[in-house]
């Protein structure tokens, strides 16, 4: 099958190469070839190549420097989506998007289920909620999946932050009151690589919006003790954690404190589930590529 897959050096791109290069003509743009940005040249791009399925994971993804530059966040997480959708739709190819728990303003007691009213708190959740609905109004047929603090062993993430932080400090204060599911890059390719087989056999699907995210819960505290135990099981000497309220470090952009994703449309629609969190951490580990 002939894919067109936009974003090339992100950590969802990358895994996805991996996983597809070697079983489709997968076509790959990065910003280099294609700023999505630039939407003449985006709709251009997709009616010459022609693609069978679309798939998105590129996007702004600086959630604080997105407070400050609204017009770029919403062009590439908003606009771009759109037009993305429409031309899949003008090809009847199907667009698989991937969006974020950060549409959600967390406030909610339990994980979040698809029906849940969005409220995002910062201009990148109410970008990427843009591009959600965007995608939606086209109507063509479409996975928009929402994942949550996405991790690999590449680009700039958490776990690399950790990693280096436990080794260089003696003490490092993390934030315990955010709950969510850190998700590995390679979880969410295995996924959709499942997704796109399970699409491709049934030559029917359920279209629409799927919570994506590790099963399991925890908070940027418990996963950077979870990094430290990795580090220490290696030998190596951590910095001591403290735990610390989302107060005690603020950041230009507000971040929900529940961030729980139920995922249980996804098993029952695709058959389709994530590995446990902490599991996803260990598999990341162990696949250096
Ligand atoms: N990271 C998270 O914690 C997280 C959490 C929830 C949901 N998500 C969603 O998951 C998806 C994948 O995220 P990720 O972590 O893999 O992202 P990432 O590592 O930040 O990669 C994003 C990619 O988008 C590209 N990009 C940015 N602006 C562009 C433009 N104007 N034109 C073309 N390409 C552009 C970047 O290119 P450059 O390399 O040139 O900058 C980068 O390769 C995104 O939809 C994101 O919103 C991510």
């Amino acid at each position: 099958m002939k894919i067109l897959l936009l974003g090339q050096h992100g950590q969802v791109s990358r895994e996805l190469q991996w996983l597809l290069e070697s079983r489709h003509e997968l076509i790959v743009l990065g910003r280099e070839q294609l700023d999505l940005a630039d939407i003449d040249n985006l709709r251009e791009a997709v009616r010459r190549l022609q693609p069978e399925l679309i798939i998105n994971a590129a996007a702004h993804t600086a959630v604080d420097a997105a407070e400050s530059e609204p017009e770029a966040a919403f062009a590439i997480n908003a606009v771009a989506p759109g037009v993305l959708a429409e031309e899949a739709a003008a090809l009847e190819a199907p667009l698989i998007h991937y969006s974020t728990d950060y549409v959600f303003d967390g406030s909610k007691a339990s994980a979040y289920i698809e029906e849940d009213a969005p409220n995002p708190l910062s201009v990148y959740g109410r970008s990427k909620l843009a591009g959600e609905q965007a995608i939606a109004t086209v109507g063509g047929k479409h996975l928009i999946l929402r994942t949550s603090w996405v991790y690999s062993l590449h680009g700039r993430n958490f776990l690399l932050t950790m990693q280096r932080l436990l080794q260089e400090r003696e003490q490092l204060s993390v934030v315990a009151d955010q709950v969510g599911a850190p998700t590995w890059a390679g979880s969410i390719a295995a996924a959709t690589v499942q997704l796109i087989e399970h699409w491709q056999q049934q030559q029917t699907a359920a279209w629409g919006i799927y919570h994506f995210s590790a099963r399991g819960e925890t908070s940027w505290f418990g996963f950077a003790e979870a990094i430290a135990a990795q580090l220490q099981a290696q030998g190596k000497t951590v910095a001591q954690l403290k735990p610390i309220a989302t107060t005690e470090y603020p950041t230009p952009a507000r971040r929900p404190l529940n961030s729980r994703l139920d995922c249980s449309r996804l098993e029952r629609d695709w058959g389709v589930r994530l590995p446990d969190w902490h599991d996803g951490l260990l598999e990341c580990l162990n696949t250096p590529r």
